[in-house]
């Protein structure tokens, strides 16, 4: 039997991306986000327009879409509720957000350099997807967000994770970290507790097996 329960979130689980951008100072910003699929060589991604993210990818076009593993989900964690936004907004800020002008030393992680694009790779994670915007456009139902589309220009892949001899990614070694509900998931399994579900206040209070 089915019943509708007017669900106030359909987060029903997608992989977190660490995205990385540059800052009109030239520094590094890193968010988490993961409002993102892929199609091709081409990924969309939803960005509420209150983000430095945002302002970055508007105006310098480039990011990075770094993958973290499930084993990252606390460098993840480090960075839930912090922004690179110099003046919070205010709904963030009743979220529990605060501004962090270096957010890969708080997450601790490790600035690569990128081949193609301003905006450096995070070491640390297994893919780093060197990308350029190609459109922005308002998300219309939600006026808040961008929807921005992404094209991959340089995919970097652990070499463990690569079928030998082949352009695939092994799918039985490669264990995204999966946000579903706000809450992290790993190979099914609840990893991890997530201040975002916190800051969202959201019903459920997991307790991860080895937390
Ligand atoms: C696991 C996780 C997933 C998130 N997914 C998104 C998302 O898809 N889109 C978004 O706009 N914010 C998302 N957020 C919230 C952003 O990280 C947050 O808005 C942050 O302030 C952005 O950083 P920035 O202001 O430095 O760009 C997510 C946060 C976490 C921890």
């Amino acid at each position: 039997m089915h019943v509708v329960p007017g669900l106030k979130v359909l987060y029903f689980g997608t992989p977190v991306v660490l995205i990385s951008s540059r800052n009109e100072d030239g520094t590094a910003n890193l968010a988490p986000m993961s409002s993102a699929w892929w199609l091709g060589q081409s990924c969309m991604l939803g960005l509420g327009n209150s983000g430095q993210t945002t302002a970055n990818l508007l105006r310098e076009r480039e990011c990075v879409l770094n993958l973290p593993s499930s084993a990252m989900v606390d460098a993840v964690d480090r960075l839930a509720l912090t922004t690179g936004k110099r003046v919070v907004p205010e709904h963030k800020v009743k979220q529990g957000y605060q501004y962090e002008p270096d957010k890969f030393s708080v997450a601790q992680l490790t600035e690569q350099a990128s081949e193609l694009v301003g905006p450096p790779r995070v070491l640390e994670c297994p893919v780093q997807l060197e990308c350029e915007v190609v459109e922005a456009r308002p998300f219309v139902s939600a006026s808040t967000v961008t929807a921005f589309e992404v094209k991959v220009l340089r995919a970097h892949v652990e070499e463990d994770l690569v079928i030998p001899g082949t352009h695939y990614v092994d799918p039985v070694g490669w264990d995204p970290l999966i946000m579903k509900f706000c809450e992290f998931f790993g190979g099914g399994d609840n990893v991890y507790p997530s201040r975002l579900a916190g800051g969202w206040k959201m019903p459920h209070r997991l307790q991860p097996a080895d937390a």
